[in-house]
């Protein structure tokens, strides 16, 4: 099984971030999860979970509140100040990563190449090993600054995935939005996963 890397950054939506870790895991991968300062004040607003930021702390308390199903893969955070870590090295054997959420200013620094946390620099490193690097903003309205940081990570390989569920599918809970968001996150991962409801057509 294979090794994501998983930023979690100060924007909103820590329920889709909760889902594609449980995704992962329940899939039997590795995820190796790195949370700014930020990050951890909005997680524990959107979900009342405290990481304290220190990273043995921060794993057991995920590892106890998250609900992976059975699966077999790993769980292990990063302290977002250790850029000795390994997934800070382009040798590491990482599949992808995913920003999610991504705050604007997190989607400013990686399209600038602005490495100033660990966050920031696995992503970096993403983009010049040519690997997989999803950022899934959550901002509305965007102003230019915003919309041309998003076209130069994706001049630079990277793909934005903004949390922008549809309607499609009658979604009957918040859950099902948060479902349909974390789905694509981990199909465009290309991790399989039972969230992702695929499109059977309608003759509607
Ligand atoms: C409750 C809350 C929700 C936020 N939601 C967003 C958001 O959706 N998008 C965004 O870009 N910033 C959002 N912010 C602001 C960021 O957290 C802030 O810009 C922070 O400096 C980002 O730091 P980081 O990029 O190092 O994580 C939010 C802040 C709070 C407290």
């Amino acid at each position: 099984m294979a090794n994501y890397v998983v930023g979690i950054s100060g924007g909103s939506g820590a329920p889709y971030t909760r889902r594609v870790i449980e995704g992962l895991v329940d899939a039997g991968h590795d995820a190796r999860v790195v949370i700014t300062d930020a990050g951890r004040r909005v997680f524990e607003i959107e979900l009342g979970i405290h990481l304290t930021g220190d990273p043995e702390t921060d794993t057991r308390t995920l590892m106890e509140r998250l609900d992976p199903g059975s699966g077999a893969g790993s769980l292990e955070l990063f302290d977002q100040r250790n850029i000795a870590a390994t997934i800070a090295s382009g040798s590491y054997d990482s599949a992808g990563m995913v920003v999610l959420p991504c705050s604007m200013g997190t989607l400013a620094r990686i399209a600038n190449g602005v490495s100033s946390n660990l966050l920031e620099r696995a992503a970096d490193v993403m983009l010049k090993e040519r690997r997989k690097l999803i950022l899934v903003p959550r901002e509305t309205p965007l102003n230019l600054i915003h919309l041309r940081n998003m076209t130069a990570v994706t001049e630079a390989g990277a793909i934005v995935l903004p949390a922008m569920p549809g309607f499609y599918h009658r979604p009957e809970s918040v859950g099902d939005l948060v479902d349909m968001i974390a789905g694509r996150v981990l199909d465009t991962l290309g991790v399989e996963s039972t969230l992702l409801r695929r499109w059977q057509g309608s003759d509607d």
